[in-house]
């Protein structure tokens, strides 16, 4: 029986066959373990290594692919960015629109490390509030609630006339804009390999500007300087303690292969088309409560609610009775729900990828149609 996915915001399904095939490959036939040996099995595995670091470092502006460090997910490069990078008695300016990933090791830095924060709503309180003490900015391009498009070139301009380091999460749209570190003038940029770039769980990585330096939060093997007491500066080892997800770092460069296939401004045009007729859609049913983007850039993210059901209710009912698989609840980020107002209820969010069609796109616009007519 059919399935119909919209949960591409928690991890996009399904994969591009390039990247199922290259799993395959990774694990049969680059199983030795990068850098940790000088035979030639570990030579071959850390050429694969070195070449999707290259890709990553072409693919998002970096001018120099060491500065590419693979990771296992965004938390884990948000934590790198925000516990490595912000020093002690800081500040620090943010929006009501992170992730947990983000809002959790800030909240540590303010707890443990005298950082003060600010939460802002637009580009205007972000100048008026920069002091001699604010050392990031630290801001989630795409709303994983809600699909609020942040302008980053705007918000990168104002960090470069303050001196301020800019830190990216590109969880939600990394593979849908694209993003050049160099001309966006992004210090620090953490990506997750496994939602819009294609790859499979586990994998992500932190890329920064030549100029930024990052204390180790993580220490242990590399492979490489192996007699020093504590972990080497140098960038990408300062990171990437511990034997690499090679199966993941390789998915991550099939991923990236097929984005430049396609190319990103078609997978974009794809998804932008399916958000909009889902929002005249869905603007066509009574009882539906919508949740729309804040600054006019909508991206493949929205959220809903019927009047009368629970966002876990309705959830249930598009599962078991539509084969509509979606996300309720607060999806990480309490207070995004504080700022569109869903706060005790949550929505239910529905996250187009690629690989969505407008008949399913139909599809889900008739169940949701007839649930709403018989409450
Ligand atoms: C905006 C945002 N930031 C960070 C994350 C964390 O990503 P990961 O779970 O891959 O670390 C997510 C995941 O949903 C997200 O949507």
């Amino acid at each position: 029986m059919k399935v119909y996915y919209f949960d591409n915001s928690a991890t996009s399904s399904p994969k591009p066959e390039m990247v199922y095939r290259i799993v395959d490959t990774a694990i049969r036939e680059y199983s030795a373990n990068p850098g940790r040996a000088g035979h030639r099995k570990a030579i071959e595995v850390g050429k694969k290594i070195y070449e999707v670091r290259e890709k990553v470092a072409i693919f998002f502006g970096v001018k120099n692919s060491l500065n590419v460090a693979f990771t296992s997910n965004a938390t884990e490069s948000l934590n790198f960015a925000i516990k490595g990078a912000i020093p002690k008695s800081s500040h620090v300016i943010t929006t009501n629109f992170e992730h947990n990933s983000v809002l959790r090791p800030l909240f540590y830095m303010q707890d443990e490390k005298d950082v003060k924060l600010t939460f802002i709503n637009t580009y205007e309180e972000l100048e008026k509030n920069i002091t001699s003490k604010t050392k990031a900015v630290v801001i989630n391009h795409i709303s994983n609630v809600n699909g609020t498009v942040q302008d980053i070139k705007k918000i990168g301009e104002i960090c470069r006339k303050y001196g301020i380091l800019f830190i990216l999460d590109a969880s939600q749209s990394a593979g849908y804009i694209d993003i050049n570190m160099e001309r966006d003038n992004i210090d620090i940029l953490c990506l997750t390999g496994h939602k819009s770039l294609f790859g499979i769980q586990g994998i992500g990585a932190i890329c920064l500007k030549d100029e930024v330096k990052i204390k180790p939060i993580i220490e242990g093997g590399t492979g490489s300087f192996s007699k020093l007491s504590r972990q080497p500066e140098e960038m990408p080892e300062v990171l990437e303690a511990g034997t690499l997800n090679t199966p993941g770092v390789m998915s991550l460069g099939a991923g990236i292969d097929f984005i430049s296939e396609i190319g990103i401004h078609k997978i974009k045009e794809h998804e932008d088309n399916l958000s909009q007729k889902f929002i005249k859609g869905l603007e066509k049913i009574e009882k539906i409560k919508l949740y729309k983007s804040l600054t006019g850039e909508q991206g493949p993210v929205i959220s809903l609610n019927i009047e009368g059901i629970e966002s876990g209710d309705l959830s249930t009912i598009l599962d078991e009775e539509f084969n509509i698989l979606v996300r309720p609840g607060f999806h990480c980020a309490p207070l995004a729900h504080k700022a569109i107002g869903s706060y005790e209820v949550g929505t239910v969010r529905f996250s187009f990828g690629f690989f969505n069609t407008e008949e399913e796109l139909n599809f889900i616009l008739e169940a949701l149609k007839n649930i709403a007519l018989q409450i």
